[in-house]
């Protein structure tokens, strides 16, 4: 295992409200910081989230808003700060794409692209969609229109444009996702998404455009100042930018996995892979690209009305209900539905009954014996092989089955065998109440990735000596 990780999640458009597609890309990759910030250190890990803040599809929501772009975005970025700190997501740092000690770093990354001799000017013409920001192929289009956007139009574009010598590399990144022993290896997530871009980059590679000659706000191209970089080549050095920019982040380079959505991918495990070899700069080692889930089998969408933002679920669900009920709803990676009510039916299943029920159960039996328990040791968490195994291949679900079905379950029948209300002798009922709270205690240790705020509470309330009822953890949901 690497002694650090670094992990990373898009950076999310700033115009954007955020909803809970954001969130679960970033609650996951809060699991994963704090569970490796347990086996690692918290100095070892660094997690980064963040917002990209230039292009024409920010300039024209901010026109809109009648407002500079640049306070347009200084306006609206606290709706994702604000919403990762409901959240309870513990990144390290929050980078915005229009802070002026990043947009240093890109410019001098491009110069050295290009000074390497893997960018030539040419001329554009084609369809681009502003809602993705992205230039559209032929067999892209769908009646027309771009099917990831059907309300906007692609515009047609003709212009002078700085490209990427992006085919140049093809077989490089091929190898690179092949081969373990090449030197930069690095893997693209789950397997059926890898085949899917192997498959793609067999068919051949063409270059792509790196600046626009129309849009003012992005970052000047430093050999030509009438063009600006184009937006994902300004947004995906981000994870690059922010380890070189703050202080003692060097050492993070290269990050250890970078979490994105499937819709992103191809930006992920082929272009910017091809850009830092062009760079001279070392890969990253993971991308992974989770599912979309659906709203009761509809997409999450504004003209459908249907969107869930996650301050609606931390409303009714609690921040740690909503993270569970995310997390555990369908295997990471693959696509899922979700919906409100069958939250609810696993909110009460699993987190009224399952967890809030034994932690009273033990807390009153604590409580009734009157007796004094040992006070916590602080130790560190420690995971089966198995759960290891779960977390390192992103089998979120898995993991939570397996506290809840093994290690929960495990409470309730220790209380049931043991039946410590029929106990007199005092010595025996301490030290069979002593083993129910050491259990809890070290359930709570593993709960801290997922559950964060759930986990203090536990041990603070079992800390010892002296231990009580307290208030329900999860009140059942009518
Ligand atoms: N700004 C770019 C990313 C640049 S990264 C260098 C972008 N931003 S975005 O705001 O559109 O966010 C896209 C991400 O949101 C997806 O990759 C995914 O992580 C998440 N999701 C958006 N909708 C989602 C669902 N319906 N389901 C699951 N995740 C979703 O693209």
């Amino acid at each position: 295992m690497d002694k650090k990780f670094y992990v990373t999640t898009p950076i999310y458009y700033v115009n954007d409200v955020p909803h809970i597609g954001h969130a679960y890309t970033t609650i996951v990759a809060d699991v994963l910081a704090r569970y490796y910030r347990q086996l690692l250190g918290e100095k070892s890990v660094f997690f980064l989230t963040g917002t990209d803040e230039h292009g024409a599809k920010v300039a024209q929501a901010a026109e809109a808003a009648k407002k500079k772009p640049k306070e347009f975005c200084d306006q609206v970025v606290s709706r994702f700060v604000k919403a990762w700190k409901e959240l309870k997501i513990s990144h390290d740092y929050f980078i915005r794409t229009t802070d002026p000690r990043h947009e240093k770093i890109v410019q001098r990354l491009l110069q050295k692209v290009y000074d390497n001799g893997y960018i030539y000017e040419g001329a554009y013409e084609g369809l681009y969609c502003v809602g993705c920001e992205k230039f559209l192929t032929e067999t892209d289009l769908v009646n027309n229109k771009c099917p990831l956007h059907p309300n906007q139009k692609p515009i047609h574009q003709k212009e002078k444009n700085y490209f990427f010598k992006l085919s140049y590399f093809r077989k490089k990144i091929i190898k690179a996702i092949k081969d373990k022993s090449n030197p930069n290896h690095y893997e693209v997530l789950p397997e059926e998404r890898r085949n899917e871009i192997l498959g793609k980059l067999n068919q051949g590679l063409d270059d792509v455009s790196i600046s626009r000659a129309g849009v003012e706000w992005g970052i000047p191209i430093p050999w030509d100042k009438k063009q600006t970089t184009y937006v994902w080549f300004d947004a995906l050095l981000n994870y690059y930018t922010a380890t070189q920019f703050l202080k003692d982040r060097n050492k993070f380079w290269p990050a250890n996995l970078h979490l994105i959505g499937k819709d992103i991918l191809w930006f992920h495990a082929v272009i910017w892979q091809a850009f830092l070899l062009a760079a001279g700069l070392p890969l990253p080692k993971k991308v992974f690209a989770h599912g979309f889930f659906t709203i009761n089998d509809q997409k999450m969408s504004k003209s459908l009305g249907n969107v869930i933002s996650p301050s609606d679920l931390v409303k009714i669900f609690g921040v740690d209900g909503s993270r569970y009920l995310m997390l555990s709803a369908f295997p990471f990676g693959t696509d899922g539905d979700i919906s409100l009510e069958k939250f609810k039916t696993r909110y009460n299943a699993d987190l009224a009954n399952g967890l809030g029920n034994v932690v009273a159960r033990v807390a009153k039996l604590c409580e009734n014996s009157g007796l004094e328990f040992e006070t916590t040791k602080t130790r560190g968490a420690i995971y089966s092989k198995e759960l290891q195994e779960a977390f390192e291949n992103f089998r979120f679900d898995d993991v939570l089955q397996n506290l809840w079905n093994t290690r929960l379950h495990a409470i309730d029948k220790l209380i049931d065998h043991h039946s410590p209300w029929l106990i007199e002798d005092k010595n025996e009922l301490q030290k069979v109440l002593q083993e129910e709270v050491d259990e809890l205690r070290e359930f709570a240790t593993k709960l801290k990735p997922f559950l964060p705020k759930t986990a203090e509470k536990i041990e603070k309330q079992f800390k010892g000596p002296k231990i009580k009822t307290g208030r329900l953890l999860f009140p059942r949901l009518k």
